[in-house]
């Protein structure tokens, strides 16, 4: 066991739990997303922690946090936009503490409460994630996990995009193994007590295939429907797993 690696993480993960609680009470209609951008570099910095995506040159990404507005399914940039009320958006945050990285996402609707069909498509692809992170204890094969998932988005009738997976997270922010949206129960990686993985779940109300808009880095969905991104970030136990970027009530 790296103790070092578990208390850098722990610790990170909490710090971002913490941003991204207070992001969602803090966006609003009327808020630019430049400003949230701001906001969001400024609570990793008071933190003690590293703006991961300005790394070069991987990522490179223009903005210290994922802002992805109604057809835009991940990776926004933070551009000049006013939210309104009624936006759906997603915010996607993976941060660097002590040498460790930690990422998390949720998606919300802007002002007010989710209602009708993308309700619907929140629950669900929340509800996977969280399928998902219940399978995951040491000795289970990531297909049994993707398998979770994907039966949750499949009952929901949900596209499942599979351009765009989970993966392995510690000293870097993207590292092996791939922790898809679906799976065959019984294959692939088994999962050993220590691994740290995000599991994201990524969906959509209409078909699951993607694309990349002229700006080289949004990806929106192809057919022009709307889509929904959750993710944590979590550490295989032996009996289960630890939630890292959830946060403990403990530390509120
Ligand atoms: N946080 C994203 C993930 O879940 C990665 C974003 S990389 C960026 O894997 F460059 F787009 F920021
Ligand atoms: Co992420
Ligand atoms: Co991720």
């Amino acid at each position: 066991m790296n103790l070092e690696k578990i208390t850098a993480m722990q610790e990170g993960g909490q710090i971002l739990g913490r941003i991204l609680r207070d992001l969602r009470e803090y966006v609003k209609p009327g808020l630019n997303e430049l400003d949230i951008d701001h906001w969001v570099e400024q609570k990793i910095l008071a933190a003690g922690a590293e703006v991961s995506y300005y790394e070069k040159p991987d990522p490179d990404f223009p903005g210290a946090i994922c802002i992805s507005v109604n057809d835009e399914l991940i990776h926004g940039i933070p551009e000049d936009n006013v939210l309104q009320e009624g936006d759906k958006v997603s915010f996607d945050l993976t941060i660097k503490y002590k040498g460790y990285y930690v990422d998390s996402a949720f998606t919300m609707i802007v002002g007010e409460k989710p209602v009708g069909a993308l309700k619907h498509l929140l629950q669900f692809t929340e509800s996977a994630m969280w399928e998902g992170i219940a399978t995951v204890r040491a000795g289970v094969h990531l297909g049994d996990v993707g398998y979770a998932i994907e039966r949750v988005l499949e009952k929901g009738k949900l596209g499942i995009i599979r351009n765009y997976v989970g993966h392995g997270i510690g000293k870097k922010m993207h590292m092996d193994p791939e922790v898809p949206n679906y799976g065959r129960r019984g294959r692939g990686y088994i999962l050993q007590e220590g691994d740290t993985i995000c599991i994201e779940p990524m969906a959509s109300l209409g078909k699951p295939d993607t694309v990349i808009s002229d700006d080289g880095w949004t990806v929106l969905l192809k057919d022009g429907s709307l889509g929904a991104h959750f993710e944590h970030t979590v550490m295989v136990t032996k009996d289960g797993c630890e939630v890292l970027t959830s946060l403990d009530d403990s530390v509120l």
